[in-house]
């Protein structure tokens, strides 16, 4: 063999490139509608769509325009939403976290009713119902870790009982996923799973949401004492570890594009169901930089997302969610789009 040569012109790696049918054939990372989760916000009152400035084509809904948005993602084949609630007052207990009939526990109980095939996950964290911003209760300045534990029991409860299929816990307190676990299992929700944000980076990405999604303020401080910092990845990891050990049955990464050495690991290290956020940050520079004619906004959409599932994720929570479900009933032809932006579109406007 040797001096034969094994690489070029034997090996043409072209060969498979040459055309969309042969290039589909061995395609090795697909994404799928149901892969998506679709994040929603819920807003109390009637008949309200508002579209969240710095997400567009996102929109505060209340409960009746919830359902109805639920309905068109579902025709697109989007079986999971993500909720998060805007509550009308925020108080320092977080009360209207727990409430049996605050706003995402009625909205909860009006999509289960109307859409019971669709796959409703809570966010619990409680961050959008307390007055300070914070996710969870502050004693003298710092985020008492216990205390709050006891808090985030109370919402995962509140949220199960009002008969959610899956809770997200997004705080990233020390040992929540232990006291969810528990408050399910003694309860009689031992069949309802979790979804962990196991590794939720302190991330500026969140800009977007936090300020205008939820229209939050953090009084004072900032989350860098619960959120990880975006330096380490070995850190990362023993995140995902004890998470699975207290019960996690889903592990996320969170944001997701900057961070994709992080989902690459967690995949290959724990073999575990893995769900990444594509947070509102990374989407509103896709979107901006399209609204600036910079970027072809459809075909950077479909490459984050494919690029995320080579890097491992199973699921992908995004605000792109219908669109990308839309171009992918085209077909991979239609998702695999590549075309030149038109001169005109390279002007800002
Ligand atoms: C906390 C929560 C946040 C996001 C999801 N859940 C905000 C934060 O922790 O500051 C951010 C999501 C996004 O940016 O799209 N409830
Ligand atoms: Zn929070």
């Amino acid at each position: 063999m040797k001096g034969r040569s094994m690489g070029f012109p034997t090996h043409r790696l072209r060969r498979l490139r040459q055309n969309e049918a042969i290039r589909g054939l061995v395609r090795e990372s697909r994404l799928a509608p149901s892969n998506f989760i679709l994040p929603l916000f819920v807003v109390p009152g009637n008949k309200i769509k508002r579209e969240i400035a710095s997400l567009p084509g996102n929109y505060h809904l209340s409960i009746d325009c919830l359902v109805e948005e639920v309905i068109a993602a579902r025709d697109l084949g989007i079986s999971a939403i993500l909720l998060f609630g805007v509550p009308e007052t925020r108080d320092e207990q977080a009360s209207n976290a727990y409430a049996p009939r605050g706003i995402v526990q009625e909205a909860v109980r009006a999509l289960k009713s109307t859409v019971p095939d669709l796959l409703v996950i809570t966010d619990v964290c409680p961050c959008e119902y307390t007055l300070n911003g914070h996710c969870g209760i502050i004693r003298n300045g710092y985020l008492d870790n216990d205390a709050s534990l006891e808090l985030i029991s109370r919402i995962t409860l509140s949220h199960a009982e009002a008969g959610c299929d899956m809770v997200a816990p997004a705080s990233m307190l020390d040992g929540q996923i232990q006291a969810m676990r528990h408050v399910l299992d003694t309860h009689g929700f031992h069949r309802l799973p979790i979804m962990a944000y196991s590794v939720k980076f302190a991330s500026k990405l969140y800009d977007p949401f936090f300020k205008e999604g939820t229209q939050s303020t953090v009084a004072f401080g900032d989350k860098r004492t619960h959120q990880m910092d975006f330096s380490n990845s070995d850190e990362a990891m023993r995140e995902i570890a004890l998470d699975i050990d207290e019960g996690a049955d889903i592990i996320m990464v969170k944001p997701a594009l900057f961070y994709l050495d992080v989902v690459y690991r967690a995949k290959q290290e724990f073999k575990m169901p893995l769900a990444v956020y594509d947070v509102s940050g990374e989407y509103s520079m896709i979107d901006a930089a399209a609204r600036l004619g910079r970027l072809d906004r459809d075909a950077i959409m479909m490459e984050a997302l494919t690029c995320m599932k080579r890097a491992g994720a199973d699921i992908i929570i995004t605000y792109f969610a219908k669109r990308a479900a839309e171009l992918l009933h085209g077909g991979e032809r239609s998702a695999h789009v590549q075309r030149e932006l038109p001169r005109q579109e390279l002007v800002a406007k």
